[in-house]
């Protein structure tokens, strides 16, 4: 089992690179099952669950070439034949995101069959309501033996209203839309900039979209697409962490190749917290000396706190001088990190959906366990101060959607190695 050695103390210094967006390359590669021709798709991360994706599309038939580079990191998906159009199980448990092949699949087929994702360690995340809008779009809807089968001749549009904002149902129901007869309206839609990510590609692919990026999208459905190239944004998840990974070290850090303008809330809080925030062009440069301030935060769907950074900011106002609240309030167990911050030297009171931190504490090393993607990121961050060496385990987790992490720290000065092997090539230690 893979584990993450962490010496604490070393402030980073220099420059830190974003990848490409996980949460936007998912939906775009599953966007490609909408077309016959090629898609090509630039600034893909290499991340675990970018493979995982992969195996899917290929197990229902599709080509698909991943290739990384120095200079390029793409990927080119030709689903010529779709022979097999089922998401079966062995690849859907380790990836809940494979519920985005379900519009795209019914929509160029006619039938889809995705394994129910099971629990996961954030919460029920349950995916009733890319059901009922696919309903509302005139798919019949069984559920077997653990299987969902959704069946329709042709999708048509319809009017719907989200009862809760969803990212990925909005997104699997936009490439529903796109080749259904006539005209649908999704009201109360997720903003995050991957759905806006997506409805570029989508766009580029010959569908007609309008007001990705707010709350109401129109759709007008046309008959094909076809293929198209897309580069995928910056990963605003992965920025927002080297930004608190430079803070929390008291350093001096250039996350260079993100998107400042999808940061907002996050550069709002830092701001508050003490923390000096530099926007130049691509690039963020972020330093601290010491004296960080507490403050709260609350999770909200975009433009609001972004749930996907809760458990790193949770880390950083561990060394922030007073009482800070935060509330979570996307999902309802997103809290693993607090046990693990709690064994290193915070403290963290639950109550609730809410965390009371009292700042700051010295942290010390300790063996930790991670629990899901984001949480495993916290715990690097709180190993990254933390006085002596902390032992991190189950950093597969931190494999879905960082790329080699340890590497791009270890570059501005972190105390990091692997033990076992690097998701892509063998560990160097
Ligand atoms: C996506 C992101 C994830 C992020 C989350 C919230 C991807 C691949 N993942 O997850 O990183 O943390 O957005 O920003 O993009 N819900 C229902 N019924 C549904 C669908 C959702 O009740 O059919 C609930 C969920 O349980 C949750 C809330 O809606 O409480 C928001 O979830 P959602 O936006 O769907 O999260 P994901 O799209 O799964």
């Amino acid at each position: 089992m893979d584990k993450f050695v962490i010496r604490g103390g070393n402030p980073l210094l220099g420059s830190i690179r974003v990848s490409g967006a996980k949460n936007s390359a998912l939906p775009c590669m599953a966007a490609a099952i909408l077309t016959e021709d090629e898609v090509i798709l630039e600034n893909i991360p290499q991340v675990r669950d970018i493979e995982t994706e992969r195996k899917l599309l290929t197990s229902m038939g599709a080509e698909v070439e991943l290739g990384y580079g120095r200079a390029q990191h793409r990927t080119s998906i030709r689903c010529a034949v779709l022979s097999d159009p089922v998401a079966k199980y062995e690849i859907v448990k380790t990836m809940r995101a494979s519920s985005l092949v379900l519009g795209p699949l019914v929509a160029r087929t006619g039938l889809a069959r995705v394994a129910m994702p099971g629990g996961c360690a954030i919460g029920g995340r349950p995916i009733d309501l890319h059901i009922k809008g696919l309903e509302a779009m005139g798919a019949r809807i069984t559920q077997e033996h653990g299987y969902l089968e959704a069946r329709a001749d042709h999708l048509r549009g319809a009017h719907i209203v989200w009862e809760k904002i969803s990212v990925t149902g909005t997104e699997d129901l936009l490439m529903a839309a796109v080749m259904a007869e006539g005209e649908t309206v999704m009201e109360n839609c997720a903003r995050e900039p991957e759905v806006t990510d997506l409805a570029t590609l989508l766009t580029a692919m010959g569908a007609k979209i309008e007001g990705a990026g707010t709350p109401t999208i129109r759709v007008r459905g046309v008959e094909k697409l076809h293929g198209a190239r897309h580069r995928i944004n910056p990963d605003r998840i992965e920025a927002g962490t080297f930004l608190i990974a430079g803070a929390i070290t008291g350093g001096d850090l250039n996350v260079a190749n993100c998107e400042p303008a999808h940061l907002g809330a996050l550069l709002s809080k830092l701001e508050l917290c003490g923390v000096r925030c530099d926007v130049n062009g691509d690039t963020i440069r972020v330093r601290s000396e010491g004296g960080l301030r507490a403050a709260d935060i609350s999770t909200e769907e975009y433009p609001g706190f972004p749930t996907d950074m809760q458990a790193q900011f949770m880390a950083l106002v561990t060394q922030a001088e007073g009482t800070s609240v935060v509330a979570e309030n996307i999902f309802e167990n997103r809290f693993m990190h607090v046990q693990e911050l709690i064994r290193m030297g915070a403290n963290i009171r639950v109550d609730g959906r809410t965390a009371i931190i009292q700042g700051k504490t010295q942290l010390s090393s300790a063996a930790v366990m991670c629990s899901d993607l984001r949480a495993s990121a916290s715990l690097v961050l709180a190993a990254l101060v933390a006085e002596g060496e902390s032992i991190l385990d189950r950093v597969y987790h931190i494999d879905r959607g960082y790329e080699r992490i340890e590497e791009k720290l270890r570059s501005v000065g972190a105390q990091i190695r692997r033990l076992g092997e690097v998701f892509g090539k063998r560990a160097a230690s």
